[in-house]
């Protein structure tokens, strides 16, 4: 149970079709902690998707309806979106594969989504107590830590989208100073998002597994961690 949070509130999953994302929905869900929980998708009603700014707005309008008509302040949002492969484009192993249209695609699902998710979703919480927002980063992004190289978008885009809840976090601590914003590493998770790089010999965990060990991570972090990025068990990554 998230008992670091004052209980009554509302919980929000984005990206809550993902492997990762539907899991911490179902976790949520049978969280004491939450009065209600909303898992939100291209495929939701509303439905959000993170290429129509519209359509971002549209779910913080219903969220902030749906939480002041049961007077629930919104507690948790968690963003569990992001694209690594699509439509036949497959990570860079070299330069020499580098796409602008793909790699405008990562950015704009990877970073910019993200970001506008911040815009319409930080102003929603409370003023007082505890309030987290998390977004799904990966380890990959860290540049601190990247000695292998390749999957230049993946691994800028990430980059990127540390750099903007960081940029946030200062933004969100002048108006609501026990809220929280960070990136989270979730693991290697055995989803449809990894599966095509799995490879014996790595350690791949469940949604299941992956999303209790993010909500343990968010229950231990207070006002001090926002803005950083932090891996599925609780310790700090390189930027
Ligand atoms: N799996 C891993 O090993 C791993 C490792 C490190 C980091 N991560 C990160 O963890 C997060 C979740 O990954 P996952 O493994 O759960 O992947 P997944 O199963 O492929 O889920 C991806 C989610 O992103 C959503 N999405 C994609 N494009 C979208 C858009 N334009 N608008 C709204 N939603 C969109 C998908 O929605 P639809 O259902 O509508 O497509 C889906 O809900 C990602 O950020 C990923 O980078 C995962």
């Amino acid at each position: 149970m998230l008992s670091s949070l004052p209980p009554g509130g509302l919980a929000i999953v984005i990206g809550a079709t993902g492997g990762i994302g539907a899991a911490l929905l179902q976790q949520l869900q049978s969280d004491a902690a939450f009065a209600d929980v909303i898992g939100l998708s291209r495929t939701s009603e509303p439905p959000l998707d993170l290429l129509d700014e519209a359509s971002i707005a549209a779910a913080a309008r219903y969220v902030t309806s749906r939480a002041a008509d049961q007077n629930m302040p919104v507690r948790l949002i968690i963003d569990a979106t992001g694209s690594l492969h699509s439509n036949g484009h497959q990570p860079e192993k070299s330069w020499q594969q580098l796409d602008p249209v793909n790699m405008a695609q990562s950015f704009a699902i990877n970073a910019i989504g993200p970001a506008l998710l911040m815009k319409h979703f930080l102003p929603l919480f409370p003023r007082q107590g505890k309030a987290v927002f998390a977004t799904l980063s990966a380890k990959v992004g860290s540049i601190g830590d990247n000695r292998l190289g390749g999957w230049y978008s993946y691994r800028a885009s990430k980059a990127a989208l540390n750099q903007l809840v960081h940029t946030a976090a200062i933004e969100l601590r002048r108006r609501q100073p026990l809220a929280l914003c960070v990136a989270l590493h979730p693991g290697t998770v055995h989803t449809a998002l990894s599966a095509p790089f799995a490879k014996t010999g790595l350690d791949v965990v469940t949604p299941t597994e992956s999303a209790r060990r993010l909500l343990a991570v968010l229950e231990g972090l207070n006002a001090d961690d926002s803005g950083g990025f932090f891996n599925h068990d609780g310790s700090v990554l390189p930027w």
